[in-house]
């Protein structure tokens, strides 16, 4: 954190396969000045998003890609410094889009102000933009039925952790598929999953078959590639697959072919197979975000963050994650919580 200077990580260059420090630059611009109806915030959390890794290709995905020599793109949870309007005054937390620096300036509209709840970290993991992933991804998309299989990939991760949980509190059985045994355990043994399976040890088609006898109802697919292809066929008739994400394909120059079965195996298995972002959802934010808090006071769904200091630590933790380095939420501290 700095009182008279923002210091800014910038992207320098386009990664081609895999993330490296050295696509990303720093520099030291002065702190921006608020325009009518604008408020100057300080960063005080960055999320690290998977996503992140995809917003740094020259393609497109639901946001525009980052500019070379731009500031690096990220939710943020900040804290009002100055406002030139009167819904915001010095002092409130808000949700927003400061990307890897300091201090940002936007109009007031754009930020979205949160209550002080403590931790505030809360607002990037449970009751964030994670949190609401899992919750409408898993529950509007997925619509698990009690007693019913969901699988999750990525499950020791931010959104995968609470994928699992919400799934177990709505009655299913719920499998996880995750990168360690030490996470694998951290699923079943402190979250309660029923199963998890390490898909670097394991062959993916019989420890599918050994943890989901039933087959699989729900698959929520936080990686593509071949996880997803041994999931969609073990996927039961009328299962649902919902695609939240395709981390395996992100950090690389050769991301796999599409996954065998489709569209075969959707036909024939009536699987029904839909993507999702989650701001579609954006106007019934309210419901998840009190839900999700009423879980987590009940005990029902146990938060774990992954908290990075100091913002010139931002590109080696991005690449950490993408590498399976966190458990839980991962996110940087860039000033303390006020
Ligand atoms: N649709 C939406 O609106 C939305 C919103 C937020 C996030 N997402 C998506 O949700 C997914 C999870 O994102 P997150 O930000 O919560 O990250 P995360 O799950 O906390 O971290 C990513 C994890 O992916 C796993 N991983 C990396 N490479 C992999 C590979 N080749 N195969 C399988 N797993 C791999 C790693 O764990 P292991 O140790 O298990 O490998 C890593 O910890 C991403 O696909 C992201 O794009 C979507």
């Amino acid at each position: 954190m700095s009182d008279d200077v923002n210091r800014q990580v910038l992207l320098a260059e386009r990664p081609k396969a895999k993330l490296e420090e050295s696509h990303f630059t720093r520099r030291d611009v002065p702190i921006p000045e608020p325009g009518d109806g604008e408020a100057l915030t300080r960063t005080l959390y960055i999320s690290l998003d998977a996503a992140n890794r995809a917003w740094m290709s020259p393609v497109a995905t639901y946001t525009k890609p980052v500019e070379i020599g731009g500031v690096m793109d990220g939710f943020t949870l900040a804290e009002v410094v100055r406002s030139n309007d009167p819904s915001l005054a010095p002092g409130d937390i808000v949700e927003c889009m400061n990307g890897w620096q300091d201090y940002g300036v936007a109009p007031a509209r754009h930020l979205h102000k949160v209550s002080p709840i403590k931790p505030l970290s809360r607002w990037l993991s449970a009751l964030g933009v994670t949190g609401k992933t899992a919750y409408f991804g898993l529950l509007d998309i997925g619509q698990p039925k009690e007693g019913e299989t969901v699988l999750v990939s990525a499950a020791a991760g931010a959104v995968g952790s609470f994928v699992g949980q919400i799934a177990k509190l709505k009655g299913c059985r719920a499998v996880g598929i995750a990168g360690s045994d030490d996470k694998c355990r951290w699923l079943t043994d402190e979250l309660g999953f029923d199963a998890a399976i390490n898909y670097k040890t394991e062959d993916m088609t019989p420890a599918l078959r050994a943890a989901c006898p039933d087959g699989i109802d729900v698959y929520f697919d936080n990686v593509g590639g071949p996880i997803l292809e041994a999931a969609l066929f073990q996927t039961n008739q009328n299962g649902r697959i919902v695609c939240c994400g395709s981390v395996s394909q992100y950090d690389t120059a050769t991301p796999d072919p599409g996954p065998r079965g489709v569209p075969g195996l959707l036909v024939v298995k009536r699987i029904k197979m839909q993507g999702f972002i989650v701001m579609d959802f954006y106007a019934r934010r309210q419901q998840a975000e009190s839900d999700l808090a009423a879980w987590i006071v009940d005990g029902k769904i146990k938060v774990r963050e992954d908290i990075i200091e100091g913002l010139e630590n931002a590109p080696a933790a991005l690449i950490g994650l993408l590498a399976g380095e966190n458990t839980g939420k991962r996110m940087v501290r860039v000033a303390p919580e006020p």
